[in-house]
């Protein structure tokens, strides 16, 4: 092949771009470059999976499996199968990210542009003469003078937790040591070597999502989860809230425990970056902010009853030795703003991620979670409007009898062809459960295929076992499974989603509805959290979980609170920003709005499916 021949192949938004011959397919381009498309047929062009589209280039003519497997509308915003394609000239391609394999895709979390590392905390290399009897000034003002000296500021303390470290800390660094200052503050001691790591949480509901940073780089060293340790409380915010109010001693307990299970993560990060807790100068914690007073240890009480005040929804510095974090010993943990009601700094960190403030079109953000935050950005307008939604955790496979989180063997894809039903699992393992995705899609094809009617009871005509005491649709039998239990959903399990999507749905509704915006002058809706950038746009806009508007105005952006707080993390801009953003946004409390028992009744419902076919096929 010479060099004129080859094309060039750019995946977005990975980054990636390679050279290939144009005689091969998009999906081996797409393997030599390192980017595993989903494709359980190997390329046949059998399972309509391996979904690309094509930005700019010229590419070969549909095929018959193309058309067949493509609706028109995904033929019209120029979607391939990857290996029925092949490139005629440089082509530029979008993945979705449902047709990446699942290990590949945090990468989509890419499309958020980190900004340029601007931390608080700073270093300085400082060398101190050792102390004689003819200089016998103490440590603390031995390093003081020194960090006076170096930094130009007369003006240099420290705290009583950073002095009760510093003699046997000085004296192992052997008095030559990098010194972490934050506003003149002097919070901890580095060997030369080392450089200041912070930490970065995203305390969800059900979930902790914890990175660790090199401070001056911005760089992930790591990242780890786990579940929220407070879930043996409650599994969502109300019922953890309504916990505290019987017995005030649980919330003491559950300030522990999730500080513990943060504590572990950090532990577990340094470790597996090489790296020692010390060198841990500064986290960033963001969360609903029920999770924030639970962490806190604040009273709850005024937050559980209308009107669902916060004890303070300002920023906040916190010392780390206070919340029992082992960092530096005169650590911080800043919490940034919360904007109002349960709508806490995760939902300011997903607006600062995806730049939701900075849109120039009318563009909703809506982050799913067991809380789902929907914020509504109008250009021109100074402020943002803001809703929460209680969604509870069903997209996250709770309260579903086969449902799972998203591991290997959970199922995450489901496709009902004229022929057959295809089931995808994650690691392409046997079949265990459903995670989120895999459930909405199952929902959506039960329901495009007849099996549920719009008010989500089964027709029970269609199913296997109309007589069954409890009704249920079998995606696996017990022999076929990896358990060697039947997967399947119940009626109480499309109740469930029922109720999940209808809380969303109609938060969507009643915001834009108080902003006199119809659905079809959104231009552009961002969708986050772990469970919104994987699941199938078509599945939710089947349902009715979010409105028809053509697939391109939508844009997955991964979980954009836990990339926010990182930012926030390592620069002091986007910390002022954030605090800019939670003050321009307005909350609107929903369940105190005439209409909203309603219009949660109707958005139960899913929507008509000549309705849906318009937009869809
Ligand atoms: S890999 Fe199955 S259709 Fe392309």
């Amino acid at each position: 092949m010479t060099p004129s021949q080859a094309v060039t192949i750019q995946f977005q938004p990975i980054g990636k771009r390679i050279q290939v011959d144009p005689q091969i397919n998009l999906l081996e381009a797409a393997r030599m470059a390192g980017i595993a498309l989903t494709s359980t047929c190997g390329g046949e062009g059998n399972c309509g999976q391996c979904r690309v589209q094509v930005i700019s280039g010229s590419v070969s003519p549909f095929t018959e499996a193309e058309k067949f497997l493509l609706s028109e509308a995904e033929q019209k915003e120029s979607y391939r199968l990857a290996c029925c394609t092949r490139p005629m000239s440089d082509v530029c391609l979008h993945i979705p990210p449902d047709s990446l394999d699942s290990g590949q895709r945090l990468q989509i979390e890419s499309v958020l542009r980190p900004p340029v590392a601007d931390p608080l905390v700073q270093t300085i290399e400082v060398q101190c003469p050792p102390p004689t009897l003819a200089d016998s000034r103490s440590d603390w003002t031995r390093l003081r003078d020194e960090v006076a000296r170096r930094s130009g500021s007369a003006d240099i303390f420290a705290s009583s937790a950073f002095i009760q470290a510093l003699p046997p800390t000085i004296r192992q660094l052997n008095w030559r040591v990098q010194v972490l200052l934050r506003k003149g503050e002097v919070i901890g001691l580095l060997p030369l070597s080392s450089k200041p790591l912070g930490l970065a949480v995203d305390l969800g509901t059900t979930k902790i999502a914890a990175a660790l940073l090199e401070l001056e780089s911005g760089r992930v060293l790591a990242t780890s989860g786990a579940p929220n340790p407070q879930i043996s409380y409650g599994e969502d915010v109300v019922s953890r809230l309504v916990t505290i109010q019987r017995n005030p001693a649980g919330g003491q307990k559950m300030a522990e425990l999730v500080r513990q299970g943060i504590n572990e993560l950090l532990l577990d990060l340094v470790k597996r970056a090489a790296a020692v807790p010390e060198q841990v100068a500064e986290a960033c914690i963001v969360g609903n902010t029920a999770m924030i007073h639970l962490l806190l240890g604040w009273p709850v009480r005024q937050l559980a009853l209308a009107p669902y005040v916060a004890a303070s929804s300002e920023p906040l510095e916190v010392f780390a030795a206070a919340l029992d974090f082992r960092l530096a010993p005169g650590g911080r943990v800043y919490i940034p703003p919360a904007i109002g009601g349960y709508v806490g700094s995760d939902h300011v960190a997903m607006i600062l991620a995806s730049e939701l403030d900075q849109s120039e079109r009318i563009t909703l953000g809506i982050d799913i979670g067991t809380n789902t935050e929907i914020s509504l950005r109008i250009p021109g307008k100074e402020t943002l409007m803001a809703v929460s939604c209680a969604s509870g955790p069903a997209f996250e496979g709770a309260h579903i009898r086969d449902g799972m989180r998203a591991a290997s063997g959970a199922i995450e894809k489901v496709r009902f062809t004229a022929q057959e039903m295809q089931i995808t699992t994650i690691d392409n393992e046997p079949p265990i459960g459903f995670c989120g995705s895999g459930i909405l899609d199952a929902v959506a094809e039960l329901y495009r295929n007849g099996y549920l009617l719009p008010n989500g009871r089964f027709d029970r005509h269609k199913l296997a076992q109309p007589e069954a005491a409890e009704p249920r649709f079998v995606f696996v039998p017990a022999e076929q499974s990896g358990n060697a239990r039947e997967i399947a959903l119940t009626q109480k399990d499309i109740n469930e989603i029922q109720l999940a999507k209808g809380a969303i749905q109609a938060g969507i509704k009643i915001l834009l509805e108080v902003n006199q915006i119809a659905p079809e002058q959104v231009e552009e809706v961002i969708v986050a959290g772990a469970f919104g950038s994987y699941l199938h746009l078509p599945s939710a806009i089947q349902i009715g979980l979010f409105p028809p508007l053509p697939r391109a105005r939508y844009r997955q952006v991964g979980n954009a609170a836990a990339v926010g707080a990182q930012w926030m993390l390592i620069s002091k801009q986007a910390r002022k920003r954030a605090e800019e953003i939670a003050r321009r946004t307005r909350y609107l409390e929903l369940t105190t709005l005439p209409g909203f028992n309603r219009q949660f009744a109707v958005a139960m419902h899913f929507p008509p499916l000549e309705e849906k076919n318009e937009t869809l096929e």
